[in-house]
């Protein structure tokens, strides 16, 4: 991954991870709409805002991984694969709500330390995890 992919403007994921199942995807713009934003804060109100756009952006993470497990269900990933997948997703989730809670109690001097750090978390889970999705949605998509 270049440090190109993490400061361009990252509102529209490039081609590359789209996974052509339409709520997932939008749902993975969403996320990179608040990362994008959690990179932007600057100023008096930034450590206000970071704690909007963190709880803006655990529900959506919430939101989504319900959605992307019942898709993965849906589309036949099963035993180690599934589990791992799962066990990530809830990997990430006790990370976020950790740093949102340490963000809360003024622990991050620098709001704008957190982005890129969850940037990479994000788009590392992509590539490891989600990608491999994208066979098995084609094929169920195909069968529709
Ligand atoms: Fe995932
Ligand atoms: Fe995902």
């Amino acid at each position: 991954m270049t440090k190109a992919m993490f400061s361009q403007n990252l509102r529209f994921l490039p081609a590359p991870f789209a996974l052509n199942d339409h709520l997932l995807d939008s749902q993975h713009d969403g996320l990179f709409e608040c990362l994008n934003a959690l990179s932007k804060l600057s100023g008096d109100s930034a450590d206000y805002l970071c704690n909007e756009i963190m709880s803006d952006l655990t529900g959506k993470m919430a939101q989504h991984f319900d959605y992307e497990e019942a898709l993965m269900k849906k589309i036949g990933l099963k035993g180690e694969l599934f589990d791992e997948h799962v066990a990530a997703h809830t990997a990430i989730m006790d990370e976020i709500s950790h740093i949102h809670l340490t963000s809360i109690s003024g622990g991050y001097g620098a709001s704008s330390k957190l982005a890129p750090k969850v940037s990479a978390w994000v788009l590392s889970h992509i590539m490891k995890f989600d990608l491999g999705l994208k066979p098995l949605i084609e094929e169920a998509n195909r069968k529709n």
